[in-house]
């Protein structure tokens, strides 16, 4: 694939039904949990993309037996603990903070040692986050400065234990799960609430664990060595792939969507708040659940003006991947938008937060940056129509993204460089933009 694109058209008249690719947070955790099950497990629909592919590749090397065909992928789980792999295997993460961060707690009992490798970006990310609480578990892990190569080596020794997350990271809190999976006892978590697929599939397949929220933690309570059956899983459409849709049908003029089979679970439903809170047309049709997951179509329509938000910090980790998105509909929106406590945005597949200063700025919009929140100040009016170039130089896939849906939006003619970023989450987008009428050369 050509290195950059070239987007000189905006879009207007959207009116379709689409779907979007398959949740990437479900796909890798389905994959996780097959190879430590007992059977064959098959997903359906599973995202075909970067990141879920070097999970596939890991649990390979791990001895795990993965095979895909047209309709499904199967693996063969020989249970909790069943790897069968040389000691020091190398384990290239690539792009994938997700597989990097929950493969250590698939690993907590394996007492061979795995040295985890990523790319550019995955190797300038924070793993202290994990480190801390795998130690606790009596896990033994070395690397430089908190950076990727990490050396990590399990034992037959894990003590359960009792931690606080709070950050607000999905990733951090599902390593601890899949930790307390493989440990005798009952390990015990306070964390600041966030994505909750893992608890759910842990439900899904009655692994026993209880969860209650108390105040503004979810108290989490799991009891590890609990062997359970492979199954099967139909993956449901990712909301931070429909995202970039449903914000393209905001900001362009007499357009519609519908994208079908989206999952809408509350923990990750922030964006559509938000949205709405700015008085945008969005609504979720067709809900049902589906093995622990709520599904729905989500119907798009633009056309009211927009205004801004005092975003609330419990949206943080609920649209914490969304967030280059709702920045760009808070610069065309009338009045001052404030989001506070957003630090994490510096710790993504790039600081995003600096990135997004720096192009809402590029774009004429003006900003108030510090180092954990962001004041945007939009314009209704704004109209592009000069010469932009977006250099993602560790090569974001939802900085790439992002930039195409102001493009195509906002006017204006753009160099988007490292246009094969987005195979990491959404191979497909730029043929689904096609789809829609975009010109992208
Ligand atoms: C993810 C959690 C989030 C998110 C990432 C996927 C997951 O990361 O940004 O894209 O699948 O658990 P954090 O845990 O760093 O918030």
């Amino acid at each position: 694939m050509k290195k950059f694109i070239i987007i000189k058209n905006r879009i207007r008249n959207i009116k379709a039904k689409i779907v979007v690719s398959s949740d990437k947070s479900l796909s890798i955790r389905w994959a996780l949990l097959a190879a430590q099950a007992l059977g064959k497990s098959r997903a359906y629909n599973l995202l075909d993309s970067e990141d879920v592919n070097s999970t596939l590749i890991a649990l390979k090397k791990l001895g795990v037996k993965v095979t895909k065909n047209k309709n499904y992928c199967e693996i063969n789980g020989k249970g909790l603990n069943s790897f069968s792999f040389n000691n020091n295997t190398i384990i290239n993460c690539q792009n994938s903070g997700t597989l990097s961060r929950l493969i250590c707690g698939v690993l907590a009992k394996s007492i061979k040692s795995v040295i985890l490798k990523g790319d550019q970006s995955l190797s300038k990310r924070d793993f202290s986050r994990i480190i801390k609480p795998l130690n606790l578990f009596g896990v033994k892990t070395k690397l430089k400065k908190n950076r990727l190569p990490l050396k990590i080596t399990g034992t037959d020794f894990l003590r359960p234990i009792e931690y606080d997350e709070l950050r607000g990271s999905a990733q951090v809190k599902s390593c601890l799960l899949f930790c307390a999976l493989n440990t005798p006892g009952i390990t015990k978590i306070r964390a600041v609430p966030s994505r909750d697929h893992t608890e759910r599939l842990f439900k899904f397949l009655n692994i026993p664990i209880k969860i209650r929220r108390e105040k503004k933690f979810d108290i989490i309570k799991i009891r590890g060595e609990n062997q359970y059956n492979g199954f099967d899983y139909k993956i449901p459409g990712d909301i931070s792939s429909s995202a970039f849709f449903i914000v393209l049908t905001l900001l362009s003029k007499n357009s519609k969507i519908l994208i079908k089979n989206v999952n809408v679970n509350k923990s990750r439903t922030g964006i559509i708040d938000i949205l709405k809170k700015m008085n945008a047309n969005i609504r979720l049709i067709n809900k049902k659940m589906y093995n622990g997951e709520d599904i729905a179509d989500i119907f798009v329509k633009s056309g009211k003006s927009l205004k801004s938000i005092n975003c609330a910090k419990e949206m943080n980790s609920r649209a914490t991947d969304e967030f280059l998105l709702i920045f760009l509909v808070c610069a065309k929106a009338k009045g001052i938008s404030y989001f506070n406590n957003i630090g994490e945005l510096r710790h993504k597949e790039c600081d995003r937060l600096k990135f997004a200063s720096n192009f809402l700025k590029m774009i004429g919009i003006k900003v108030k940056e510090t180092s954990n929140s962001l004041k945007i100040y939009g314009n209704p009016r704004l109209e592009l129509n000069g010469n932009y170039e977006i250099k993602n130089y560790i090569k974001d896939h939802r900085v790439c993204m992002m930039s195409c849906i102001a493009a195509l939006a906002l006017g204006g003619t753009w160099k988007i460089h490292d246009s094969e970023s987005i195979n990491t989450s959404f191979p497909k987008f730029f043929s689904k933009l096609k789809s829609l009428g975009a010109k992208i050369n």
